[in-house]
This record gives structure tokens, sequence and C-alpha cells, in this order.
């Protein structure tokens, strides 16, 4: 069967669909039915079975005979090593690990937060928590101690399992006093962190609270792992809304499993054994579905990168890391690309290296425009694959199913929808477009196995943000088109969310910070286009009444505030001061509207505008440092 079939079979019969696909799984108790309501509301997947996430990534290839494959490679340019870890090392490392989170009181159903660097033990410590029922939680390493305590105060964590430092180029993170300074600011404090302690900074640990990461596991007794319910919490997420608040998305344990493992083949055309490689970091959904558990549990070997795609040391790294380690299936953003283009716009590196293992490029985690896969395809010679999915749907919800069927690319789409998802195009009032025609991007519910059941203790807020303004429908947030062929175009987003280097940032958490700076009456921040990064984000401030200090210094205090609160990875770097912010007559801020003069665009003068010769201000602000050029 084709595709075409396949999708189709999966929409009309989801339940022998999303069945067939579940035996691809091992399980201590196999699902009676796939799909199931709770009585409240949610549709369930694999409700009845009972599993567990680490028996699936790592026990079952052992006991399969494959514990002598790589499950895990450490490439690590920035500290010019490497390693190796087999399926049967994994094994004993992670039932160690675990062994020390139930010495330490870790049970089932426990939050447990990783902080974690590009190393081998932040994927131990996810499949350490999976292996007891614990439910993990990953925080990426370029957010501030803040950002880290609101992930603790919400999911309430027993344990931090943490690294002393990470590696940037350049400079050392010291995670360790981020950490100490996000406990000290959360109203709720673990019992317990476990440091894995790093040659290039070792962190003093706190009597009683810090254990040394390896010393924790001297004398512990290995943990078997633990069966699960299927909709058990494998992990938590977070991510950016519209607000300062971030979402807790949860992700269910069976439903990942199946629909992770089917995309490995299906999606990303890798048989077990082959060499895959998602060059993203395990704070992101990607690094979750895509360095974790999609490869392992399909008996991929994994590739855990700490480095850059340029200048770590070169442009050519990505080149060297797919050539010396086999890489079938390469996975990066659409930003990485242009980062090694604007380096070597030839390719010249490329031809240092055989590539001839490679077989395809997967793009995802922000638009692919258009010239950087042109490049690609260029000079990789290989097909490259735009594909669309976020963190809420934990894989993609428009691909090309290259193991399946190959379809042909057509260069701003990413495809077509995948199995289980019903993507349909919606004007305001919820009706159907036209093929052609621009709408807001929803899935008729049911969505697919993987997908969240829900929001972290907020089940309100996930029917507000998702399900309530098109009923029946998950709302992505995304706005787009489908063309007559069913190719999906993905335009923009519906709401405050940026992308900036492939990072979803909340426009409105940055609002947020900049109205605490004292001088500041009144802001709005607004992602512009970014050659490098895709978008960029840029803070109008207005000052209160009577403040006369130098703009200069109010702007510096107002990016430091950004990186200090959110973190580097806001990438926050310019602010301006104006008088006066664009308003409709209700006083709702026109920021598309100065994205759009920002980006030097044409734009249609709102009817409700309260005073368009601000527009003109704002205009004058962006030109003086090189923006709303047209
Ligand atoms: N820990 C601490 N700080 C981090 C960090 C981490 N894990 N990751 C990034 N940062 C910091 C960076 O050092 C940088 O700090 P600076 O302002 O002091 O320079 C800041 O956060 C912004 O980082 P980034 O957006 O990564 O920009 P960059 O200029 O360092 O690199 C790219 C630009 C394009 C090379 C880089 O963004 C990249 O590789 N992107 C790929 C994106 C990706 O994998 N996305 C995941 C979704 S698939
Ligand atoms: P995240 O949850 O961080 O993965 O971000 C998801 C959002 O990133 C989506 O809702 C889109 O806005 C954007 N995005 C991800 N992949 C693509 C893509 N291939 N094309 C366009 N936008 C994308």
């Amino acid at each position: 069967m084709g595709y075409s079939e396949i999708y189709k079979a999966s929409l009309s019969d989801p339940e022998g669909f999303w069945r067939e696909a579940a035996q691809a799984i091992d399980w201590d108790r196999a699902p009676t039915r796939a799909l199931s309501h709770d009585g409240a509301g949610h549709y369930e997947w694999y409700a009845d079975a009972m599993v567990n996430g680490c028996y699936n990534a790592v026990d079952r290839h052992v006991a399969a005979g494959h514990g002598d494959r790589t499950a895990i490679i450490h490439d690590s340019p920035i500290t010019g090593t490497q390693s190796k870890l087999s399926y049967a090392e994994l094994q004993t490392r992670v039932a160690s690990l675990a062994g020390a989170l139930v010495a330490q009181g870790i049970t089932k159903g426990d939050r447990v937060i990783i902080y974690m660097p590009m190393v081998p033990e932040a994927l131990e410590a996810m499949l350490a928590c999976a292996r007891i029922g614990a439910v993990h939680s990953v925080v990426f390493g370029g957010f501030a101690a803040n950002e880290l305590a609101v992930r603790i105060n919400d999911c309430t964590p027993k344990a931090i399992l943490a690294a002393s430092c990470g590696l940037e180029p350049g400079r050392v993170v010291a995670y360790k006093p981020l950490l100490d300074a996000a406990i000290e600011m959360a109203a709720h404090k673990p019992d317990v962190c476990l440091i894995l302690q790093r040659a290039q900074l070792e962190a003093d640990l706190i009597p009683g609270r810090d254990h040394d990461w390896h010393a924790a596991q001297d004398g512990v007794a290995p943990a078997e792992c633990v069966p699960v319910e299927g909709m058990h919490p494998a992990y938590i997420l977070y991510t950016s809304g519209t607000t300062g608040a971030p979402k807790g998305v949860v992700r269910a344990t069976a439903g990942h499993l199946v629909a992770l493992n089917w995309t490995m083949k299906n999606i990303y055309d890798v048989d077990p054994g082959d060499v895959f490689w998602a060059a993203s970091d395990v704070g992101w959904v990607v690094g979750h579905s895509y360095i974790c558990y999609g490869p392992l549990v399909h008996g991929n070997t994994t590739i855990v990168f700490e480095g850059k795609p340029v200048g770590t040391p070169d442009a050519g790294t990505f080149w060297r890391v797919i050539a010396e380690h086999n890489v079938r299936s390469f996975f990066t953003a659409p930003t990485a690309i242009r980062a090694v283009k604007r380096e070597d716009p030839k390719g010249e590196e490329i031809a240092k290296y055989d590539l001839s293992c490679l077989r395809a490029l997967y793009l995802a985690g922000e638009r692919a425009d258009p010239d950087t896969i042109e490049w690609a395809q260029k000079v990789l010679g290989v097909p490259v694959y735009d594909h669309w999915w976020q963190t809420e749907t934990g894989w993609t919800i428009a691909g090309n199913p290259a193991g399946l069927e190959a379809l042909p690319v057509k260069i701003g789409s990413p495809t077509v929808a995948m199995p289980g998802y019903d993507v349909q195009i919606l004007d305001e009032a919820g009706h159907p477009q036209k093929p052609g025609e621009l709408g807001a991007i929803a899935i008729k519910l049911p969505l697919p196995p993987g997908t969240l059941p829900t929001l972290w203790n907020a089940d309100d807020r996930f029917r507000k943000s998702y399900l309530t303004t098109f009923p029946g429908y998950y709302e992505t947030g995304d706005a787009g088109m489908i063309d007559a062929d069913g190719y999906l175009y993905i335009m923009a987003r519906t709401d405050d969310v940026i992308n900036v280097a492939g990072h979803r940032l909340s426009t409105g958490a940055m609002e947020e910070v900049l109205a605490g700076h004292p001088d500041v009456a009144e802001c709005a921040v607004v992602g512009v286009s970014d050659a490098l990064k895709g978008q960029a984000p840029v803070g109008f401030v207005c000052l209160t009444k009577g403040v006369n200090r130098p703009h200069d210094d109010i702007t510096a205090e107002c990016v430091k505030l950004v990186r200090d609160k959110i973190g580097p990875v806001a990438a926050f770097k310019l602010a301006l001061v104006v008088d006066r912010l664009p308003k409709t007559r209700s006083g709702k801020i026109l920021r598309a509207t100065m994205v759009k003069i920002a980006d030097g665009e044409d734009f249609k003068l709102p009817a409700t505008i309260d005073d368009p010769a601000i527009l003109d201000e704002i205009r004058d602000a962006l030109q003086a440092i090189g923006y709303a050029r047209a």
C-alpha cells in the first residue's frame, strides 16, 4: 500500500491502524483497545495496556541479542572527545542510575527535573526515569534560573538531575549556580539533587541535598523496569505559549512509543542498526523524540552531539560527523543549515568528506525557506525533506513519508498530513476552506497516539488553548493552506509565539519581563525577520512619565533583564525607546503591523487604528537601527 491508502485507512479506521502499529512494541500487558475515552472528554490511546518505555528503548534490544550494537555515540567537538555506548552498556548504566533514584525514594509518578547539556548521561537520566515510571521534565540549559524555578514550582519534582556545567563556544556555562538560584527562588524544594561533575568545571555540593552522580550509585541495586499504564505520563515538556507561564505538555507513555517507532522507518527511512542523527538538544521536543526515544525504541544508533553547526571548529562539523559515524538520515533546523551556508556558501567543506552514507536531510522547527532547501539539495545531492510538527504533537503532523513512499518535494511545503492527522484549514467561523485558501490550521479530533492528552496541572488551559476556538478540532496555532494535491503550506503563527533559531519563544513572556523594569510604562515585543535565526525579538518600550535617564542605559538594562530572567536562548538583543505604541481604538497593540514595518513589507493600514502617525514614529525608530527598509 502507498501513502494515500495508508493515510485514508488511518482516518477511516484509527483503531485498526494503531492496533497494528502497536505490534512493534513489547507490552507487559497488550492493549485490548487502541482508542478510548476517559469519560472526562479526553481521548486516550492504549489506556488498558501496561508497558515500560525504557524496556522498549533499551532492554528489549539486549534481550533480542543486539546488546553489542551501538546505542549512543557522543561526539563533542567542543571538548574534542568521542565515546560510544552499546545497548548492553546503556542497560547497565541506566539500571544503575535508576537504582540510585529508587534508593533516594523516587517511585512511579514522582517528577524528576533534568537540567543537563548534551552528554550521554542526559539520555541515561531520561531513560532511568522511564525505567521506574518517574515522570521527567527536561529543562533546556539556555534557560535562566527564573525559568527553571517556574518549572520546579509547576511540576514539583522530588529530584533534580543536573550537570555541573554546559559548554558553549568560548564559555563554560556553570549550571550549578543556576540550579541553586532556581531552588532558592522556587516555593517547592526537591528532596535530592544528583550532580554529574564535569572536568571543565566541578561544582560545590550542598551537603544533605546534593549527591555526586556516580557516588549515589555506589552499592545500590540496579532497578528493574516498572510497567506503567498506557496513559501514564512519560514526561512533561514545557513550551512557550502566549503568556509568561510555559505550558507543560504531557506525553503519555504508550502512544509515544508506538508513534515514534512508526516514524523511524516510514518517515525517516532507517532500519534497526542504522545510524540516525538529530542535531538538536535534549531540552527540546526534537531531542526527546529523535535523540532519545524514537531511535532507541526502533533499535537505531543515536548521536548526542555537543557542538554547533559552525565554530566547533568550522562549518564542516556536520559533514564530518555524518561521514565518521555513517549517518543515514540527518535531522536539523533550517537555521543551522543557514549558519553553515553563510560560512561556506560553496559547500567546500562538504567535498572533504565522504557523505555517500547519507540518504536524506530532514528539516523542522521553523519555516524552511526555499533558498536554504535549494542550497542543501545542491551541495548535498540528497533529498531535503521539510516536515512540520510541534512540541504538543511530539512527531510529524505533515511530512514526506520517505520510507513508505517518497512523494515529490514541493519547495515551500512540508508535504502531506501523516497518518492519524486529519488536517484542515478553517476560516474564523470554523468552516473548511477550499484548496489554496488561507486559514487557521486545525486537526480534527482525535489526534493520533503520541500527541498531548493535556497540560500538566492545567486541563482548563489545555482546553482553552487548543480545543475551544474550533469545537471538535485541535487548534495548532499556525495558519496556512492546503493545495489541490493535498500539500500543506505553513505561513505564520496565529498567536504571539515566535521562532528564534528554531527555538520557540513567547513575546508575551518577554513583555512581562520588560514591564517589570521600573522605568517602563508600556511595551511590546515582536519577532522581526532575521537572515540567520529566522526571527529575532525586538522590544519597544515607552517610559514612565518623568523618567529622563539616557535611553541607551535603559535599553541595555532591558536586554540584560530578559537575559537574566528568561536566559540567553531568548536572544533578546534589541530594545528601542518610543513615545507611543500603535494601537487599535480598543487598545490592542498592532504587533503584526509593527513586524511588517520592520521587515519593510507593504501593509494595509488597520481600519481600527487609533493614530496612524505613530506608525511613522515606529518606522523612524527602526530605520535608525537598520530595519524598516523597503
Ligand atoms: N546552554 C547555555 N546557553 C546556551 C545554550 C545552552 N544549552 N544554547 C544556547 N545558549 C546560548 C548561546 O550561547 C547564545 O548565547 P550568547 O547570546 O551569549 O551568544 C544564546 O544562547 C543564543 O543561542 P543560539 O540561538 O543557539 O544562537 P548562537 O548564535 O549561539 O548560534 C545557531 C546560532 C544558528 C548556530 C544555533 O542557534 C543553532 O545551532 N541552532 C540550531 C537550532 C536547533 O537545534 N533547534 C532545535 C529545534 S530542531
Ligand atoms: P516547537 O513546539 O518548538 O517544535 O515549535 C512548533 C512551531 O514551530 C510550529 O507550531 C510552527 O509554528 C513552527 N514550525 C515547526 N516546524 C515547522 C516547519 N517545518 N515549517 C514551518 N513552521 C514550523
